[in-house]
């Protein structure tokens, strides 16, 4: 009787495994640490059944063990045979760049985990490039669809699209390091979608090998311990509070620092695999540098009144706040830009930086108000678009208007003529006004424009260069570099690489 038992449970676990081997279920029991994978399940049963059973079901046994040597065998196999493409021989026609540029949008250049092709598809924290072919023409003043889109894969910075944060790899950068080839045809096959492809040879804005491009590249000195960050990522820092890395399980109960709330955080889990070290230290150490779309904290004025929330999308001039009421009952609202209140500007200086987008600046020639959106801006000149055309004013030549409070406490505002240490002269309601600089209380305070602007911030804590210990920050660090989403032996490939890199810093 018990053999009778112990034959038919083996015969449900070798079942069992075996399905939950092909489906790539999660390894059982499900706990953080000591995972027993399907296959070493299978394994223990399928020997048990050919030890317990005879003929028909050995047999069975046996068939299930050589199909599931082949699957285990072919699942070793590193996956890129299928994803790699060779660009090297690749005959210069249109219909061949497009087809190996779509097997490099999936495969090796990664565009497919952030991008999708699919206009329906739910908006995420990256465009939908479904027909950029033909909207990359329009997105910069004068420069074409293929300039454009040459740009967007070498200088990704330098234009961002409305609404989305300044976090896309350049693609010719680790970890992606795709070759001025392989991204001809990733170019090539962005234009087949909605536009037309143009093989004109290019000059590469970025000398892609030359050694100040590897030098700004080198990977931080690595020498922490993955396990030790890990404990930083979970207990010391408390990264987990709001990051998901697949595997690590929340400790109940955990409290962040007075002040700092919980909120939601885009998952880690192969954070390395899409981005540089570079990257990932300096969303740690500066978060505010860049800010992932749909995660970022803003407060903007409209109608005289404040709205402080997650900034979750911009989409045709129309913002999407999420915001909780003092109940935290969680809304979301939306507001046109166009609804922005204009707040005075003191200084015309980093301007875009602000999060300005629109500007309203007077002319000290002509006394004309001139508004419309940010286009460009230097150290001497802003330029805005208005109406159908752009017009760049000097920023030393526009009015001024300056706010004084004296000892009365009256408020004077008025439009700035001349000052110097023993007075100031305004116009005020058309008429001159000199202020004795010994009457002033406060100020002058001065505004050369007014402006409306979105300025999102992280709502990440940007003091863990201080909590952290220098060898708590490369332990978590050296932590960071494994999140690639793969298995345990790619990360120790990456543990190796840390150690060669180590050598050559050397
Ligand atoms: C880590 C996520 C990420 C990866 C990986 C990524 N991108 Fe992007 N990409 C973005 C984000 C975010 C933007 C919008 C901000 C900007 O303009 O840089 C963007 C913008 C673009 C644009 C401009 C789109 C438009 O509407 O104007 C193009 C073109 C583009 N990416 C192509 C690529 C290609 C090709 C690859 C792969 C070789 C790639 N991206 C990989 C995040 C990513
Ligand atoms: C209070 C919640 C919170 C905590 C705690 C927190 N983060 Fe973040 N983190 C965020 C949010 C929200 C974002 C997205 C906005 C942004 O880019 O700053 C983010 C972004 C990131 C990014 C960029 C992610 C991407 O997809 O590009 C990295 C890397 C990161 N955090 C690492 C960490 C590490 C490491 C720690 C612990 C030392 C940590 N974070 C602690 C909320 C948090």
């Amino acid at each position: 009787m018990p053999s009778r038992l112990a034959k038919i449970a083996s015969l449900i676990v070798i079942v069992v495994s075996f399905i939950a081997y092909v489906a790539k279920a999660p390894a059982f029991p499900i706990a953080s640490e000591n995972l027993l994978p399907w296959s070493t399940w299978f394994l223990i049963s399928a020997i048990a059944n050919l030890v317990l059973w005879q003929r028909v079901m050995k047999l069975l046994a046996f068939s299930l063990l050589v199909i599931w040597f082949y699957a285990f065998a072919a699942s070793i196999v590193p996956e890129t045979s299928t994803a790699k493409v060779d660009v090297a021989n690749i005959p210069r026609t249109p219909e061949a760049f497009v087809e190996a540029g779509e097997a490099i949008f999936n495969g090796k250049g990664k565009c497919n985990t952030c991008h999708t092709l699919d206009p329906s598809a739910p908006k995420s924290r990256c465009p939908d490039l479904s027909d950029v072919g033909a909207r990359a023409a329009t997105r910069q003043p004068g420069v074409s669809a293929k300039d454009y889109l040459i740009e967007s894969t070498y200088e990704p910075h330098k234009f961002l699209v409305p609404g989305y944060g300044n976090i896309m790899p350049p693609v010719w950068k680790p970890p992606i390091s795709l070759s001025e080839t392989e991204i001809e045809t990733v170019i090539a096959f962005l234009q087949d979608q909605g536009g037309q492809v143009d093989l004109t040879q290019f000059e590469p804005p970025v000398d892609i090998g030359s050694p100040g491009a590897i030098v700004e590249e080198l990977p931080p000195l690595l020498v922490g311990d993955i396990e030790r960050g890990k404990k930083v990522f979970v207990d010391g820092a408390k990264c987990i509070a709001c990051h998901e890395v697949a595997g690590i399980e929340k400790p109940a109960g955990q409290t962040l620092d007075e002040g700092v709330e919980v909120v939601a955080a885009p998952d880690l889990s192969d954070i390395a695999s899409l981005n540089s070290m570079r990257y990932i230290e300096e969303s740690i150490v500066k978060p505010n540098a860049l800010i992932v779309t749909g995660y970022g904290s803003v407060t903007v004025k409209t109608g005289g009144a404040s709205v402080q929330g997650t900034l979750l999308s911009q989409e045709n001039e129309i913002i999407t706040v999420r915001v909780k009421d003092g109940a935290g009952v969680e809304s979301e609202i939306k507001i046109p830009l166009s609804e922005l209140d204009p707040e005075p500007i003191e200084e015309l200086k980093n301007l875009k930086q602000q999060g300005y987008f629109w500007i309203e600046v007077t002319s000290a020639d002509t006394g004309t108000k001139i508004s419309g959106d940010l286009v460009e801006e230097n150290e001497e000149n802003v330029t805005l678009q208005v109406g159908g055309e752009t017009q760049t004013v000097s920023k030393s030549n526009v009015k001024v208007q300056a706010t004084i409070i004296d000892f009365d406490e009256n408020k004077i505002v008025g439009e700035l003529v001349s000052e110097n240490e023993d007075e100031v002269t305004l116009i005020v309601d058309g008429e001159e006004q000199v202020i004795d600089t010994f009457d002033i209380d406060e100020g002058p305070t001065y505004s050369r424009a007014f402006g409306k602007r979105l300025d999102v911030t992280s709502p990440m804590p940007d003091n863990f260069p201080l909590l952290l210990s220098v060898a708590d920050m490369s332990d978590l660090l050296a932590f960071m570099a494994s999140l690639t989403g793969a298995t345990e032996d790619t990360v120790v490939e990456a543990e190796v690489s840390d150690v060669e890199a180590e050598e050559t810093a050397e």
